[in-house]
């Protein structure tokens, strides 16, 4: 049984395989979180958790609670969970205990505001496999007056007393996404938070804490991340008494709901976990959960994909797509995708988004011919689209000029030479929803890939109140989620991928919703590397697109060769954005056979458990490992990014194998048992700069 209420004692025990989390009523009657960690023995541990708070002048016992949420009142002066103001000025909230309900693996603990009428329900949902919790609040004006929300977490995660807290986060820029930080911290408090309106290219909602000690393969490591797509926040509060908090949820920065009588609002889902086996455990568990539980393909395997993008830009026409195309198909590719520059007036980035049809000159027959083209090739066929944006210069705009986010008397502040369109309208909601559901109507469209291409400026809803014109922010993002539930629900075969300007948009929220993400407009293969590692600490690479495109690099001038290329993208979901049509058959050859190579490993790739062997943030080498579940196949990739002085290759020690199996080397033909590759290890021959190796490792069978 995964959750346990005792009785007499007022105590909750939520319980996975190998964590407990353990919350109780106080003397005052809040809600106080007990404990987080690993499993105890006994039901006698959970009584003595109940602790007697010490003595500290000018610190009121009360004032020292650990409460599950922390709804700012009296002497609560850690940074709150919830904050409200009432019609008469009172900006407390008095929460006592009104029940609690266990449904499944769902708790759901009730508290109210007797005097103000407001009911904040706790709800929990424990993911047993995968150590992990699921976290969300839900605000319910039971009262006759309209209530303001002013800060709202989905949860406060308290974490054990230890003072030597080490953060671990992801933080980048366009280009850059996804790099990872580590950072002791100090007394006061460390904010990660997206102010821009999406989920962000500077900071991902991810983070996890251990104790300064942890690394890969072992140590405590406490981790969490918040499902959502706009304004979210991730805040840990060190107190000088040496207590970490966390607390996760929309950022308050700019945020302001208003809950008529009878309304209420839901917290973003926070996502908590703990292992005792490191950040390498701590990935796979994460990874697991990701697949089987948020997204909702199961084990469907990603195709191969093309993209013209980088091989046309806006270039796209139906005769040279098809060029594209015909060569794709021969290469293997599954997946033929056609990038921006499509649709009516698209020459370049300063017209025509919002007018969602294809551009009569560059496709005078429709998209039908194109895609018919790319079916016959047997694959399937996959478009571009930005449908929250507009250009001034398009039909769209001239039509409707106050469906953009803008204040009346300001200048409207373009970026990428577009504006954000008002997704908190309903009007424009429609909109949006019917430009992509008639596209898929029209065509046999098999995939789709959402953009979004600039930061939202002047977010004013003329009109409104302009306290209620805050709300945009997560109007903007829940009426985004609704329109991708629809879509979902009508195309159901259509495949979504995630992209904003690369990786702004990479999150549990969309993952709901998006089969794949592109995690950064930056596809060389070396500074790849590293965000790929950064990526992979929160999210599965199943779902991480990585494209094969051209040496040198357009970014850097970096020359890489083409094994070096596949291997780097082979770590993920492949793709190919090379510009087929300059590529010699020597250079196709060579892709069409990595390609193969890489669909006869993909289960163990995009299915398997991952292990970072070597970062590429340590070194010259790094390695990843990936191994399938019943470890009967390990597949390992390998990167020299400068050879110094001559030296040989580092040994790389394996993971994740059996111990006693015997496993053969396909490419050296060496047979050793799973604890020689693992405790030996292997030393590849790697060689001069931006070299790279494959190894494939196969159990034998009958050993
Ligand atoms: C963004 C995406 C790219 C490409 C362009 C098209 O930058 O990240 O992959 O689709 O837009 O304009």
């Amino acid at each position: 049984m995964s959750i346990r209420f005792i009785e007499g004692e007022q105590r909750w025990v939520l319980q996975t395989e190998d964590m407990d989390y353990v919350i109780g009523i106080d003397a005052w009657g809040r809600l106080e979180h007990e404990y987080w960690g690993p499993r105890l023995a006994s039901q006698a541990d959970y009584a003595a958790l109940a602790e007697v708070k010490p003595f500290r002048s000018f610190e009121d016992v009360r004032g020292m609670s650990r409460e599950e949420i922390m709804p700012w009142h009296r002497l609560l002066h850690a940074d709150p969970g919830l904050k409200l103001t009432f019609g008469d000025g009172t900006r407390d909230l008095v929460l006592a205990y009104d029940g609690h309900s266990v449904q499944g693996g769902e708790l759901r603990i009730e508290m109210v505001d007797r005097l103000k009428q407001v009911r904040v329900r706790l709800n929990y949902r424990v993911q047993e496999k995968y150590d992990l919790l699921e976290r969300w609040v839900e605000l319910v004006n039971e009262s006759e007056e309209e209530v303001r929300v002013e800060r709202m977490m989905g949860a406060i995660w308290h974490l054990p007393e230890r003072g030597n807290y080490r953060l671990t986060h992801l933080t980048g820029h366009w280009g850059a996404e996804m790099q990872l930080r580590q950072n002791g911290l100090s007394e006061g408090k460390t904010v990660l938070e997206e102010r821009r309106g999406l989920t962000g290219h500077q900071s991902n909602p991810w983070f996890a804490v251990d104790f300064g000690d942890a690394d890969e393969t072992s140590g405590e490591v406490y981790f969490g991340a918040v499902a959502y797509s706009g304004h979210w926040s991730i805040m840990a509060e060190k107190s000088p008494y040496g207590f970490l908090q966390v607390g996760a949820g929309y950022s308050s920065f700019d945020f302001a709901w208003t809950l008529a009588p009878g309304e209420s609002l839901v917290s973003p889902v926070c996502i908590g976990g703990y292992t005792r086996g490191g950040f390498g455990q701590m990935s796979r568990m994460l990874h697991d959960y990701q697949r089987e539980r948020v997204s909702d393909r199961g084990a469907e395997a990603l195709p191969v994909l093309y993209n013209s993008w980088e091989a046309a830009y806006f270039d796209v026409d139906e005769r040279s797509q098809m060029e594209l195309a015909d060569i794709a198909a021969k290469i293997g590719i599954e997946l033929f995708v056609m990038d921006d520059g499509w649709f009516a007036g698209r020459n370049g980035d300063k017209a025509g988004l919002g007018d969602w049809t294809p551009d009569p000159v560059k496709f005078p027959n429709g998209l039908a011919p194109l895609i018919d083209h790319v079916h016959g090739l047997g694959m399937r066929f996959g478009l571009w689209v930005e449908p929250e944006m507009t250009n001034a210069d398009s039909d769209l705009y001239r039509k409707h000029p106050d469906w953009v986010y803008h204040y009346p008397d300001r200048e409207r502040t373009e970026s990428r030479n577009q504006m954000v369109l008002n997704l908190a309208r309903s009007d424009v909601r429609e909109f949006v929803f019917d430009s992509v559901d008639r596209l898929l109507c029209e065509y046999d469209i098999d995939y789709i890939k959402w953009d979004m291409n600039r930061y939202i400026s002047e977010p004013g809803w003329p009109g409104q109140p302009a306290e209620r014109q805050k709300e945009i922010w997560l109007r903007h993002v829940n009426t985004l989620y609704e329109i991708w539930r629809r879509l979902r629900a009508k195309h159901p075969r259509v495949s979504f991928e995630s992209c904003a300007g690369g990786g702004g948009r990479v999150d549990l929220g969309i993952m709901r919703y998006s089969d794949q993400f592109w995690i950064t407009d930056n596809t060389d293969p070396y500074d790849r590397l590293f965000q790929q590692e950064g990526y992979s600490y929160a999210y599965t690479t199943k779902q991480m697109r990585a494209w094969v495109t051209e040496s040198p690099h357009g970014l850097n001038r970096r020359s890489a060769s083409l094994k070096y290329r596949f291997h780097s993208a082979m770590a993920g979901a492949l793709g190919i954005g090379l510009n087929l049509r300059h590529a010699g058959d020597e250079e196709l050859e060579e892709c069409r056979q990595w390609i193969e190579r890489y669909k006869a490993l993909r289960p163990v790739i995009q299915e398997g458990d991952l292990y970072r062997l070597l970062s590429p943030r340590a070194g010259d080498v790094s390695a990843v490992q990936y191994t399938a579940k019943d470890r009967g196949v390990a597949v390992v990739f390998l990167y020299l990014h400068a050879q110094r002085f001559s030296r040989p290759c580092p040994l790389v020690r394996l993971q994740g194998l059996e111990p006693a199996a015997r496993y053969r080397c396909e490419q050296t033909g060496a047979v050793r048992s799973g604890s020689a590759w693992m405790a030996a290890g292997l030393r590849p021959e790697l060689r001069g700069d931006y070299d790279s190796a494959m190894f494939t490792l196969a159990r034998e069978e009958n050993a």
